[in-house]
């Protein structure tokens, strides 16, 4: 039986990727993508899309009834460095999307959920290496303050009105089709865009904060493997750490110049640097891996060459 998915915040730098894989899986008519803006082409002319407002209940509700909606993906939300700006915003966005879609899977008008935490769920106490699934958390920023209560609130659902949410913390994903939308990794994405522009790129991390990472393609394929897995084989419903790769701006600097020689990056740290200290450098996913098969295909090197292939080309 075909089963139909909407996403919610669909033209971003995830959902814009995630949508078109789905599309390619499932069949484009059984895909409905949304969002307050409209996207880029691709996404708007592969398939169903509504303008919807992942905050507005009943709006939501309207399209999962006028589709016989099966599964959502909440992907609205606003990312580590805008939250910083705008708190409040950030925390109504944040939650009253999750809440939303939580509510609807507990009236039993959707059956599955994603929603996507993050590494901002740790925090400044939390052990950097090798972080472990559930450690020290303590959060210092609006944006992973709102993902801590996110995933608390998923499991809270799960344990209480048997809701099958799923969740993996993101690291920061680098893609070529899509910018990314103001989080405190985006520089690993505009470093391969200034390289191939300019030659030049200024940084705003410091040359040797090293950071998990990890490429588009592993991201869409552990979040769709994740939302096929039994679910019996799951024992997180909070959310799984997931990872591939770590790096400083120093070595995807040298990932770089093995490319292209004379490209040259500066660094000028600004108020992202303190977000960044406060994240752990490298994330233990060994659940991930047991409990849904969970491998990633791109390290640094492979990223590089992906993205400056890809780039060049448009
Ligand atoms: N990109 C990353 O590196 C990363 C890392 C960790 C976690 N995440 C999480 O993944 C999810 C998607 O991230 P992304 O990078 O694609 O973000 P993004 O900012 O690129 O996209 C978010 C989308 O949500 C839309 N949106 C904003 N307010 C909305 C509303 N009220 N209703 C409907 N849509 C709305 C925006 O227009 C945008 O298209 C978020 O929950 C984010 O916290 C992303």
């Amino acid at each position: 039986m075909q089963k139909s998915i909407l996403i919610l915040g669909a033209c971003g730098q995830i959902g814009t990727e995630l949508t078109i894989e789905l599309r390619n899986k499932f069949g484009s008519d059984n895909i409905v993508a949304s969002d307050i803006r409209e996207g880029s082409e691709s996404l708007m002319q592969s398939g169903p899309f509504e303008l919807l407002d992942a905050t507005n209940y009943e709006a939501i509700e309207d399209v999962v009834m006028h589709y016989e909606i099966d599964e959502v993906y909440l992907m609205a939300a606003m990312l580590s460095a805008t939250a910083e700006k705008f708190p409040m915003r950030a925390w109504n966005l944040n939650m009253n999307s999750l809440f939303n879609v939580l509510n609807l899977a507990k009236e039993k008008k959707i059956s599955k959920v994603f929603w996507p935490s993050s590494i901002a769920v740790f925090g400044p106490n939390t052990p950097k290496e090798n972080t472990g699934q559930s450690t020290i958390m303590e959060p210092s920023t609006v944006y992973g303050i709102s993902k801590q209560a996110g995933e608390r609130w998923c499991e809270y659902y799960f344990k209480k009105f048997d809701v099958d949410v799923r969740s993996v913390r993101y690291p920061g994903l680098i893609s070529w089709k899509t910018m990314p939308g103001g989080g405190t990794t985006d520089y690993a994405v505009e470093i391969y865009h200034q390289a191939l522009e300019k030659g030049l790129y200024e940084c705003f991390l410091s040359e040797e904060t090293k950071l998990p990472m990890m490429y588009m393609e592993d991201a869409i394929k552990a979040t769709i493997n994740l939302m096929e897995s039994p679910a019996e084989n799951l024992t997180i419903r909070s959310s799984y750490n997931l990872g591939s790769m770590s790096f400083s701006p120093k070595e995807i600097t040298q990932s770089i110049q093995k490319h292209i020689p004379n490209f040259k990056a500066t660094y000028v740290p600004d108020f992202r640097q303190q977000i960044a200290d406060s994240w752990p450098s490298s994330v233990d996913d060994s659940d991930a891996r047991k409990d849904w098969n969970w491998k990633p295909n791109f390290d640094l090197n492979s990223t590089t060459a992906e993205m400056l292939d890809n780039l060049k080309g448009i």
